[in-house]
Formats: structure tokens, sequence, C-alpha cells
């Protein structure tokens, strides 16, 4: 059986973008993407709402990202290989190769696809996974807390969801970024 990864890098308070919608302060530096890279490399499918997919199309669209150092272009290469499966209501076609549109989350269509998957599956972003956790779908956790407090915005973990995790792993970084590896507990 496959697992099912949930990811973010959102503020200490928990936000994946301000209330303007930045998430500059979440780019990862050198050092972290290197480690988000190794953790994406033995993933097979991402499962993202539009507007996550929307912000990662450049990995394949905009070939300046892969150019600017090896480390990005080991990255494009990764999400470029990966199957990607957009859930949108409103997207009419997607940009990029491997990827199919769902007009529906279908919480029993992802437990077949982790049933039948070689490799394990990433979610995002919250909207979408928050479907996810109530799903009781996602195995673990990959969260990097950043060294701000944003005061508000998108929210990383949806409000009515209770699970109890298991810590199996964290790294400090040299950028203040820390990283936290949890699995949800039976
Ligand atoms: N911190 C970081 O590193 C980072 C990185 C990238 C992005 N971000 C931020 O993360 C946020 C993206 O996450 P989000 O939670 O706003 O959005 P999201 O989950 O990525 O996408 C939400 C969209 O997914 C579609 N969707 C959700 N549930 C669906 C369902 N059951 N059936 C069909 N379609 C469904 C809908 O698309 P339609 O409207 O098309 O129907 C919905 O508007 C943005 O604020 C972005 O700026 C942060």
């Amino acid at each position: 059986m496959a697992k099912l990864v949930y990811s973010a890098i959102a503020s200490l308070d928990s936000n994946v973008a301000d209330e303007d919608g930045n998430f500059d302060w979440a780019v990862p530096d050198e050092e972290v993407h290197t480690f988000i890279n190794d953790l994406d490399r033995p993933l097979g499918t991402y499962l993202y709402g539009r507007r996550m997919y929307e912000t990662m199309v450049g990995w394949e669209n905009d070939h300046s990202l892969a150019e600017q150092s090896p480390l990005m272009r080991d990255f494009a290469e990764l999400w470029q290989a990966a199957d990607k499966i957009v859930y949108s209501g409103t997207l009419e076609a997607v940009s990029t190769a491997r990827t199919r549109i769902e007009r529906e989350f279908d919480p029993e269509a992802v437990r077949k696809m982790k049933a039948s998957a070689g490799r394990d599956m990433i979610v995002g972003g919250p909207d979408l996974a928050a479907q996810a956790f109530r799903a009781g779908l996602v195995d673990e956790y990959h969260l990097f807390v950043a060294p701000i407090v944003v005061g508000g915005g998108k929210r990383s973990l949806p409000d009515d969801v209770c699970v109890k995790l298991e810590l199996l792993g964290e790294r400090r970084f040299g950028n203040g970024m820390v990283y936290l590896h949890y699995r949800t507990r039976t």
C-alpha cells in the first residue's frame, strides 16, 4: 500500500500564505531545497488542488527556473517525471505532461489509488488536503516551519480535523526553518 503524504511549508502560526497571498518567506534556500528534492524523489503521484497546481506548473513550463542551478534542474526533472492529478471544477485544460483533471475529490478512488500505486503519493494545497484529512487518507506529514509569524492567511491545516500523530523525525536548517516528520497514529 502506497502512503499519502501531506507536505507544506508554513509560518509558525501555520499559514502557507499570508492574507495578501504572499509566501516569499516560504521559498526554500539551497539547503532546504536539497532536502526537499530528496524527500520528493521517491514519490510517484502528486494530488493537487487547482491553486497549488497553478503555482507549480513553472517547473515544467518556465525553463528559466531549471536553468538557475543544478538543484533547481533536479527538482524540475523530479516534478516532470511524476504523475499529477489536479482537482478542479474550473480548469479547462492542463498545461503539463503526465497530468489529468478530476472534477471531484472521491476518497474511495484515492483509497484505491493508494492500494495499487507502486510509489508514495503527495497531496497539496491545504483546501484539497483538508478533504484527504477528513477522509482519513493522510498517512504522513512533511511539515516545514518557517521562522515567521504572518498573523493570518491560508491555514496549513484545517480547524475541523483531529488526528493523533507520532513524530518520526525532525531537522533544523541554517535559515531557521524546521522540518517535522509525523505519521498518523492509528
Ligand atoms: N507555502 C508555500 O510554500 C506555498 C507554495 C505554493 C503555494 N502556496 C499557497 O498555497 C495556497 C494554495 O492552496 P489552497 O488551499 O488555496 O488551494 P488548493 O487546495 O491548492 O486548490 C483549491 C482548488 O482546488 C479545487 N478543488 C478543491 N477541492 C475540490 C474538489 N472536492 N473537487 C474539485 N475541485 C476541488 C478547486 O478548484 P476550482 O476553483 O478550479 O474548482 C479549489 O478552488 C495558495 O494560497 C498559494 O499561494 C504556498
